[in-house]
């Protein structure tokens, strides 16, 4: 099985933004942790990351026929973009959302996801471990969705 990890704006500075919030790890490190666990499911795994609002719709739009199970940590266009929910809903990839952070437990504007409702489920809270649960969650997805 395939699956593309999605990494909105900022997620590039992760290891030195804000570390008492998202941690010290850089995503490079997550990418590697995640290929690790990926092995153990043998799931090949794509792994990309941009600022830019129109290229991850690019990259949602793609994934049709490309990928499996797409694991998407929008960052901030989490809870402002109806460009990525009208993408994911457009492909119909099944798509999981996930959060290094409990974004529930922080300011009352990352309370709201516009993509939550076209997402089959969220996995929000356990840092860079988050990362990981999706990969299993990604599995779980496709045995259970076809
Ligand atoms: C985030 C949470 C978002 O609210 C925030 O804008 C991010 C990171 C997280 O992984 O905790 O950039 O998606």
């Amino acid at each position: 099985m395939k699956i593309l990890f999605l990494n909105g704006p900022n997620l590039n500075l992760l290891g030195r933004r804000e570390p008492e919030v998202y941690g010290t790890t850089t995503l490079a490190n997550i990418e590697k942790s995640v290929r690790e666990r990926a092995k153990t499911s043998k799931a090949e795994i794509d792994f990309r990351q941009s600022n830019v609002e129109g290229e991850l719709v690019g990259w949602i739009q793609e994934a049709k026929g490309n990928f499996d199970v797409i694991v998407l940590n929008a960052a901030a266009y989490t809870h402002t973009s109806i460009a990525l929910r009208d993408a994911i809903a457009a492909v119909g990839v099944p798509t999981i959302e996930i959060h290094l952070s409990n974004v529930q437990a922080r300011e009352e504007f990352r309370h709201k996801s516009l993509i939550a409702p076209v997402c089959c489920g969220q996995i929000t809270g356990f840092g860079e471990k988050s990362y990981i649960l999706a990969v299993e969650a990604a599995v779980y997805v496709k045995e259970t969705k076809k």
